[in-house]
């Protein structure tokens, strides 16, 4: 595996390769990989003919009084994972070279990128779209991976993608989870031992959605209801948001009649996670 911290270098190199008709694969990420990284890797792998990942701990994302500074990064460890799932290419470049100057071109993406984390970290998707924007420019995949743990940003990219007619195509891979159903998470680290355990609590409320949307309860209400009586039980646990919305406008919806998805946001201690459900569709 190849360390590349130049865009000069990542985008000559990716000329050469899309010269020679090979197929790139691209998986962008924060660090601090886990399970759900790797999923994306290995199946960029089997996709593929070369696979490049990114490592950059993006600060255009993160609000003022966010998790810029404490975020975790383990460079070694990561290189270690990528390179044990067959990535080719990692790039892994430094702010600076990323955002030399203050970074005047943003990328803004319309309605979907304001509801639910939109409104909850104001000018976070900008800074998402504008940095993966960057990163395609830059790695020129023909296709690139994103975990369904982060929904509405694969909604973001997608939309994206085809405002901006990228020739990308965007994946998205299922939620790799922990044995009790937490969603694997860099912010995971965050929680205490108690609030760890507690966290598992987020995904028995949304596997107890799926049971009765199964069994015919399409009431978006009645559905909220649901998650909202499992959670209200976690001591110091609370519900930033919880929506039923449409898949693909997520707009909210009355009724899950249609392709819809549950998504939640809770505070827990020092860490704010986010996952999600599709309901039928
Ligand atoms: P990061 O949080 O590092 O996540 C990188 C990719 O891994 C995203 O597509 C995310 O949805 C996916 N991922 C995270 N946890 C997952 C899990 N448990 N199962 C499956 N996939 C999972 O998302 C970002 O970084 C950034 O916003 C980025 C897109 C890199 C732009 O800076």
């Amino acid at each position: 595996m190849k360390i590349i911290t130049t865009i000069t270098e990542m985008q000559t190199l990716s000329d050469s390769l899309r010269m020679q008709g090979r197929k790139l694969g691209f998986v962008p990420t924060m660090g601090s990989l886990h399970e759900g990284h790797l999923s994306l890797m290995r199946r960029a792998r089997k996709e593929n003919d070369i696979v490049a990942a990114s490592i950059f701990v993006n600060p255009t994302q993160f609000g003022p009084q966010e998790d810029l500074e404490r975020y975790p990064r383990d460079a070694e460890g990561d290189r270690a994972k990528c390179d044990s799932v067959g990535v080719d290419y990692l790039f892994m470049p430094a702010t600076a070279e990323m955002y030399p100057d203050k970074q005047a071109v943003f990328v803004t993406i319309g309605g979907v990128s304001e509801m639910l984390e939109g409104a909850s970290r104001p000018g976070h998707f900008t800074g998402v779209a504008t940095v993966v924007a960057k990163l395609f420019n830059i790695v020129q995949p023909h296709k690139a991976y994103f975990g369904q743990k982060d929904y509405q940003q694969c909604v973001v990219i997608k939309r994206m993608a085809s405002g901006l007619n990228l020739p990308v195509e965007i994946v998205m891979m299922p939620t790799v989870r922990e044995p009790d159903g937490l969603a694997m998470s860099s912010r995971n680290s965050y929680l205490s031992e108690e609030e760890r355990l507690a966290a598992a609590s987020i995904w028995r409320a949304l596997g107890a959605v799926e049971h009765l949307f199964r069994f015919g309860m399409r009431d978006s209400e009645a559905l909220k209801k649901a998650v909202r009586d499992v959670l209200l039980q976690v001591t110091g646990l609370a519900i930033d948001y919880l929506e039923v919305v449409d898949a693909v406008s997520l707009v909210p919806l009355a009724s899950a009649g249609q392709a819809a998805v549950m998504l939640v946001a809770v505070r827990l201690g020092q860490a704010r996670l986010i996952d999600n459900i599709i309901l039928g569709g």
